[in-house]
């Protein structure tokens, strides 16, 4: 398929690309380079920096590459910040979202693909998390994701719109060339890493008084090569005739922050230093997928998230994005 892929010099999407390509589909991006890397742009992909509101550079790359359907990875994503501007959140995860959606359906593309979370559903009632599970995001950043579902869900009812809404649990882990590289990390591999090799100052453990067996959040990561193959086979089921579908995308398997930190020290060699602090507000104790709808609908099965694996290529990553050498 010819594909336009949004937020694509972005970790996630970057590697969606390159996966994209190597199956065969053309590929178009559009990303601001906000918080992406151009350097991280596939070579094969035709890259074109521009916001997704740009109406009429993404309805000219719709033309002139008869684009078929659209993977949007591009927004905002640290939950955090979202408490504290909320309103950027709004205008970039909602607003230009829905400025993108009238582009491409003016465009006569129909198909979407939608980067969701886990933050859609809050503190969960049961585990694992299914997707009958209640929503009620506990951020903005959550929210903002759940209205984008909304839009999307109303519009495939009458029609006008065929989605797929992948809530993704932790993403993390590497791949060459497509390091975890926020402009601001908030992500805990990413972090731990840095405070292992003296890039930052200890890390800050949020919580260590949880209803958990060592005290700490438990989650679920999801190496970023599950998600970008997720995406894959999202966007060729279009083709099989499906229409909607929001889908979990996690392993069902729930590490805590104390394994987390005893791995990252296993696989780098070296301690992390840590600081012990006060719960953060909004964090549950744990959030584990049930990813069983993923797997039926997409024959979606992850492969590469094993903690030990996921810790492997972040740190592969790590290394070659930043070295291990004390920054200037
Ligand atoms: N990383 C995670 O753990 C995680 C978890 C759940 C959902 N998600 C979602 O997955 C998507 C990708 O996340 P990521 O971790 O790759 O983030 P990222 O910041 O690395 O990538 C986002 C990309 O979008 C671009 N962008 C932002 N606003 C834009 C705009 N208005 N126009 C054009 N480009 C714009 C940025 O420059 C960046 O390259 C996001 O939508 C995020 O909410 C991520």
């Amino acid at each position: 398929m010819r594909l336009l892929v949004t937020g694509g010099a972005g970790y996630i999407g970057s590697l969606t690309a390159e996966r994209l390509l190597e199956r065969g589909h053309e590929v178009v991006v559009v990303d601001d380079l906000s918080s992406g890397h151009a350097e991280d742009v596939p070579s094969g992909a035709h890259f074109v920096e521009a916001s997704i509101a740009d109406r009429s550079v993404v309805a000219a790359l719709c033309e002139t590459h008869g684009i078929e359907a659209c993977v949007h990875f591009a927004g905002r994503i640290a939950m955090g910040e979202s408490m504290v501007v909320p309103e950027r959140y709004w205008a970039t995860n909602v607003g230009e979202t829905l400025v993108l959606f009238k582009t491409l359906i003016d465009a006569g593309v129909d198909a979407v693909v939608l980067s969701s979370t886990a933050g859609v559903y809050g503190t969960p009632d049961q585990l694992p998390i299914d997707e009958q599970q209640p929503t009620v995001p506990a951020s903005t950043y959550g929210q903002t994701k759940l209205v984008v579902e909304q839009v999307a869900q109303s519009m495939a009812a009458l029609g006008r719109l065929r989605f797929v809404a992948l809530r993704y649990f932790n993403a993390a882990g590497g791949a060459p060339g497509h390091a975890e590289r926020h402009r601001t990390e908030t992500h805990l591999i990413p972090l731990a890493i840095a405070a292992a090799v003296g890039h930052r100052p200890a890390l800050q453990l949020f919580g260590t008084d949880y209803p958990t067996p060592d005290g700490t959040c438990i989650r679920d990561y999801i190496h970023v090569e599950d998600l970008a193959e997720a995406h894959v086979l999202a966007v060729e089921a279009f083709d099989r005739g499906l229409t909607s579908l929001i889908a979990n995308l996690g392993t069902g398997t729930g590490y805590s922050n104390r394994e987390v930190l005893a791995m990252v020290s296993t696989v780098t060699g070296r301690e992390v230093p840590v600081v012990e602090a006060d719960r953060r507000p909004g964090d549950a104790a744990e959030l584990v997928a049930s990813s069983a709808l993923a797997t039926e609908v997409l024959g979606w099965v992850p492969r590469h998230s094993s903690l030990e694996q996921i810790v492997a290529d972040a740190w592969a990553g790590y290394q070659a994005a930043f070295g291990t050498l004390p920054l200037a």
